[in-house]
């Protein structure tokens, strides 16, 4: 049995103050409900370290990006070693804004996993198609590039702690989503044919493989029952403390 996720992308959202409060009601939240999944949130870089303190170890705390340099002089990076420093236990790699908006390629993505979890971070990979790729029926040959190029290094040892988000880009912050029998039928191809051919039976078994993409209360438990979504990388309503305690409800729920 896979324990469902519920991982926030705060994106480049919230000033501290903000930031602080979200953080202390989140934790409000989980302590008194003990929901039956993972809670992860992804904030700015800058609140990592308060963020750790504040979530007292119940909800884990993640990056949104990684730098594929182990140390030395990339002014503006931030590296493993550092996170890992700070107990941050998860890094958000490849998003499709990364990919977009920063030219991250595939190759870039596969090294940033890679020293990810050289330093003891699991990752979170995203992968997902644009609405021209989805339209002419594209779609699954640009997440099995995606994904292959960002397993590249990593190992039947690793693989299980390593999470997958499911992210089509024109469902993202864009109020569309995937309808849940499209995402069910995205994630049982990168269950079943990408990670199983590389991976085996098995080890494809335990890959939590999350949905994102105008994720809200209203559509989350539906998303969460499919028998291959395993939670959600939520972006907006990760910033409502009430919409991200409810999906964490439906989280619970479906588990
Ligand atoms: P939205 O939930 O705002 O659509 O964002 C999804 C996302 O990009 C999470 O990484």
């Amino acid at each position: 049995m896979r324990t469902k996720i519920v991982a926030g992308n705060w994106k480049m959202n919230m000033k501290w103050v903000d930031a602080k409060s979200l953080l202390l009601g989140i934790n409000q939240y989980v302590n008194t409900h003990k929901p039956n999944c993972e809670v992860i949130v992804c904030p700015p870089y800058p609140y990592l370290d308060n963020a750790t303190e504040i979530l007292s170890g119940k909800v884990q705390v993640g990056s949104q990006n990684i730098s594929e340099y182990e140390k030395g002089a990339y002014t503006g990076e931030i590296s493993a070693e550092i996170l890992n420093s700070f107990d941050v236990s998860y890094a958000i790699v490849g998003h499709s804004e990364r990919r977009s908006i920063f030219k991250e390629s595939n190759e870039q993505i596969g090294e940033k996993v890679k020293t990810a979890i050289k330093n003891n971070i699991n990752t979170i990979i995203c992968c997902g198609e644009t609405l021209e790729e989805r339209q002419s029926d594209n779609h699954k040959k640009i997440v099995k590039e995606q994904l292959e190029a960002a397993l590249a290094d990593v190992s039947d040892k690793d693989i299980a702690n390593q999470v997958i988000a499911y992210e089509p880009v024109w469902a993202i912050g864009t109020g569309e989503t995937a309808s849940p029998a499209q995402a069910q039928e995205m994630h049982q191809f990168i269950r079943r044919e990408i990670l199983e051919s590389k991976y085996g039976n098995d080890l494809s078994d335990k890959v939590r493989i999350l949905y994102g993409g105008s994720v809200k209360p209203g559509n989350a438990e539906e998303l969460f029952s499919k028998p291959d979504i395993d939670g959600g990388l939520i972006g907006g309503a990760s910033l409502k403390e009430d919409d991200f305690a409810s999906i964490i409800n439906a989280a619970s729920r479906t588990q």
